[in-house]
């Protein structure tokens, strides 16, 4: 009988401690409808939290039966970091392509998806083809759930989602659509690369005035296709890692429920 747990409790843990660090370097304050750790407790805290969570994981893993997939998941938190080191270089660099934004979006989050994918079939005893193909489905469905992320930060209610919308304009993210908008030929692109070049704090109304702009460029529409493209490479290799429909239908489900989330 083969048993996940422990490889699982390992990557919800990396997920809480990287989503706790994401908050202090986003300066954001509410995370799942509640003041974030650096908010409610200062950021020496949160950063030693987000510390003891990752040393927790890596002793969870290395205790179970599964020890041997240690190296996996450390390879996933080295991505996550890179993703999360471009992410905030990308901040103050008007030189990011949508092909930049991929690879550091498949980095940040496709990376922890895709391990938790690998390790699972792993633990499992899969085949490597096949925890290869669900790697990559993973990867793929993160993708897909940052964009939908990204649109959630313009658009997203924050009662439904449990963090502030706005932020990512704020902190001047170049997330997918704000790429796609930067890169438009539509008039709006131009005061939304003044914005972005202006290190100013944005007011409320700015930060609405922006998303407007952004939407009128067309730009979620096309995240919103990029999102369903990705969702379509993760089904392309959920298919090869297991041919029948019926064992992958909760597998399937998520990815509708990712580009169709409102939380
Ligand atoms: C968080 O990325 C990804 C990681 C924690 C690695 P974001 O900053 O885009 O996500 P949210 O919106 O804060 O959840
Ligand atoms: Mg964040
Ligand atoms: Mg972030």
């Amino acid at each position: 009988m083969f048993h996940a747990d422990h490889a699982a409790i390992a990557v919800e843990l990396v997920h809480n401690f990287s989503l706790v660090h994401d908050d202090v370097i986003d300066r954001d304050v509410t995370r799942r409808g509640r003041p974030t750790v650096w908010a409610a407790y200062g950021e020496p805290a949160a950063v030693l939290t987000g510390d003891a969570l990752m040393a927790l994981a890596f002793q969870v893993l290395g205790r179970g039966q599964h020890a041997r997939l240690v190296p996996r998941l450390c390879r996933a938190v080295q991505d996550l970091v890179e993703g999360e080191a471009l992410d905030v270089a990308y901040e103050t660099c008007e030189d990011v392509s949508v092909a930049d934004y991929v690879q550091m979006a498949r980095l940040k989050t496709g990376a922890l998806f895709g391990a938790a994918c690998a390790l699972g079939a792993a633990a499992c005893g899969a085949d490597p083809v096949v925890a290869d193909h669900l790697d990559r489905y993973g990867q793929a469905l993160g993708l897909a759930f940052q964009i939908s992320d990204d649109l959630l930060g313009l658009f997203g209610d924050p009662r439904r989602t449990g963090k502030p919308v706005g932020g990512d304009l704020r902190q001047r993210k170049r997330t997918y659509p704000v790429l796609a908008a930067l890169s438009s030929p539509h008039p709006a692109a131009a005061r939304l690369t003044e914005a972005y070049r202006d290190i100013k704090d944005l007011e409320p109304a700015e930060l609405a005035e922006l998303t407007v702009l952004i939407d009128e460029t067309g730009a979620c529409a096309a995240a919103r296709l990029t999102a369903r493209e990705a969702i379509d490479q993760a089904e392309a290799h959920l298919r090869a890692a297991v041919p029948n429909p019926a064992r992958t239908a909760s597998l399937r489900a998520l990815g509708a429920l990712v580009v169709d989330r409102s939380r």
